[in-house]
């Protein structure tokens, strides 16, 4: 190594013995191996993944950061099991996704996975109610249970008011909102939010993130969540900045904090 590099190296060590010690005696809840995903559309092959390593903690907060097009939601469709990497493998729970039957992907997902998707999808014939019920029903839960534990849950984002409202009947915030009611319904171990704050103004975004960030302080639920804004980064344990389907770089909270002052109150000044 020439001596050009040593200050450089010195500053990597110290950040790789940090990363170390943050992840000591952790368990591993999601693991990404070199995931790569490439679509075909028409002649054009599309590079969305190119090679993520990743670990998750198990209770952990990790904010997901990166340009629109970069490969967010695609990872997190691999996390889901929703979609498949064209190479590499990922794994919940010690369990890699690829080798479980489409059913019992289903059910991993009803059980431990809390889905907010970006474009909510919630069902647009069924009332926020009958949205939230819908993963109780599925997982077993008799109806009154079912719709009891709904009521309780949108009452919990603010929306004991819309119960019996579609989602047409709703703003894009209130169907955000259904949606965060819904992926808390089973009580799952991991909790997937593609920009759960997109539609929320920044009062309510902050609510819903003060909500995520206490199911896993209090809970030990694990929080993956996208984002694009920086005031959402407060909550983080980790923070992962995807780059061209690249995890460009990983950075503890203490790292965060020496980087842009107190988190949450760049934006805001
Ligand atoms: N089904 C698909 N077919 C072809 N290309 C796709 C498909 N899904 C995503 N892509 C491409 O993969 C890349 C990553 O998309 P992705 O939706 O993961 O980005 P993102 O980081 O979530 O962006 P945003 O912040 O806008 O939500 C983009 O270039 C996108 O055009
Ligand atoms: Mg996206």
């Amino acid at each position: 190594m020439s001596s050009i590099d040593a200050p450089q190296s010195e500053a990597a060590v110290r950040d790789r013995a940090a990363h170390q010690a943050y992840a000591a005696g952790r368990q591993v809840i999601v693991r990404l191996s070199d995931v790569e995903r490439t679509y075909r559309v028409h002649d054009e092959t599309v590079h969305a993944l190119r090679g993520i390593n990743l670990d998750i903690y198990a209770g952990e907060y990790v904010s997901i950061m990166g340009p629109s097009g970069s490969g967010k939601s695609t990872l997190f469709n691999m996390i889901g099991g929703l979609d498949q990497p064209t190479r590499g493998g990922v794994t919940v729970h010690g369990i890699r996704i690829a080798d479980l039957t489409r059913p019992q992907q289903a059910r991993l997902r009803n059980r431990c996975i809390g889905y907010i998707f970006q474009t909510y999808n919630l069902i647009p014939v069924m009332t926020a109610l009958q949205n939230v019920a819908l993963p109780l029903l599925l997982g077993g839960r008799e109806m009154k249970q079912a719709q009891d534990r709904a009521a309780e849950l949108l009452a919990s984002v603010g929306l004991e008011q819309r119960l019996h409202h579609r989602p047409d009947e709703l703003s894009g915030g209130q169907q955000q909102r259904v949606a965060i009611a819904r992926s808390f319904a089973n009580d799952p171990s991991i909790i997937l939010a593609d920009e759960p704050t997109g539609n929320l103004d920044t009062h309510t975004g902050e609510q819903i993130i003060e909500n995520l960030s206490e199911m896993s302080r209090r809970h030990g639920v694990t929080i993956i969540s996208a984002t694009h804004d920086h005031k959402m980064l407060y909550v983080s344990d980790r923070v992962v900045t995807i780059r061209d389907g690249r995890a460009d770089r990983i950075e503890l909270r203490s790292e965060l904090d020496i980087r842009v002052g107190r988190i949450g109150e760049e934006d805001r000044s």
